[in-house]
């Protein structure tokens, strides 16, 4: 791996490539529209992005809605070209440039990956011709594994397979969902995994247990959207998410932060009124 990319790798993952990462996603919109909460989204990223060690997202809202003085690494979303509105997502294509990405001074770009899904095939030849893309920029390449509708997403064997493949075909990271047995999928990829949220739980707590049973079987980091932005205490939850990943907190340490910031935002807002 040349400097750079191992620069770019070492700004995402703050204590080295063998630590952990916490990641903000924040690239919904590309497929979603204005997904609850992420309807403004320069109002949602502002007061979580101090504490995330980078963010994903479009080049549409990090133009629109980043300052340029922001620090904090950008994962750019490259692939898009369906909507919620069509039955088949897997038809993306790679929707920016890495000349675009290497302008906006990326840390990585990421595209989604869907294997079982009618696109399989295109979507793997997008992440192959990344990789080379990336690799020639110097930008590394987070495959996002979505699986296709038809099989069992949250099964093992099917991310394990997802991922795998992902990292034969030279991703440098990959973006999964936990599952039982999600040390078999960790297992088997040789590149470093992160896990994403998926759709809101029923819970604060519900999330904080995912990403502790995930950093617990080997992921180095989460990258999660709609249980942070969408919980009604976003940056007590991203700080109680940052415990776990990068203090080894367990999930009762992390209700304990997160109740005390929740305390601390209530007294700071009854204060200002
Ligand atoms: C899908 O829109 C993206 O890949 C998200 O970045 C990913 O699913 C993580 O976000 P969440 O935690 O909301 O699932």
């Amino acid at each position: 791996m040349d400097w750079g990319m191992r620069n770019r790798m070492a700004r995402m993952f703050p204590g080295g490539t063998d630590g952990n990462t916490v990641m903000l996603a924040v690239d919904h919109g590309y497929f979603m529209g204005p997904t609850r909460h992420l309807e403004d989204a320069r109002a949602t990223i502002a007061p979580l992005l101090p504490y995330a060690d980078a963010i994903a997202l479009t080049r549409g809202i990090l133009r629109t809605s980043v300052p340029p003085s922001s620090t904090t690494p950008v994962v750019l979303r490259v692939s898009g070209g369906a909507t919620v509105l069509k039955e088949d997502l897997s038809h993306e294509t790679i929707t920016t440039a890495m000349r675009d990405a290497a302008r906006l001074n990326v840390s990585a770009v990421a595209l989604s990956v869907f294997v079982g899904a009618p696109h399989e095939h295109e979507s793997l030849v997008n992440l192959a011709k990344l990789v080379d893309e990336g690799e020639e920029a110097g930008i590394p390449v987070l495959a996002i594994t979505a699986v296709g509708k038809e099989l069992e997403k949250r099964d093992a064997r099917y991310l394990a397979l997802a991922c795998r493949v992902s990292a034969e075909l030279g991703a440098h990271m990959v973006k999964t969902y936990y599952c039982d047995g999600f040390e078999k999928v960790v297992e088997g990829c040789p590149v470093p995994l992160v896990v994403a949220g998926g759709p809101k739980l029923d819970s604060d707590r519900a999330a904080l247990e995912l990403a502790h049973g995930a950093i617990a079987k080997g992921a180095h980091g989460i990258d999660m959207g709609r249980n942070i932005w969408q919980s009604a205490h976003p940056v007590p939850m991203l700080k109680a998410l940052r415990a776990i990943v990068h203090d080894k907190a367990t999930v009762p340490e992390a209700m304990d932060i997160l109740d005390g910031a929740k305390a601390r935002t209530a007294a700071q807002t009854a204060a200002r009124a």
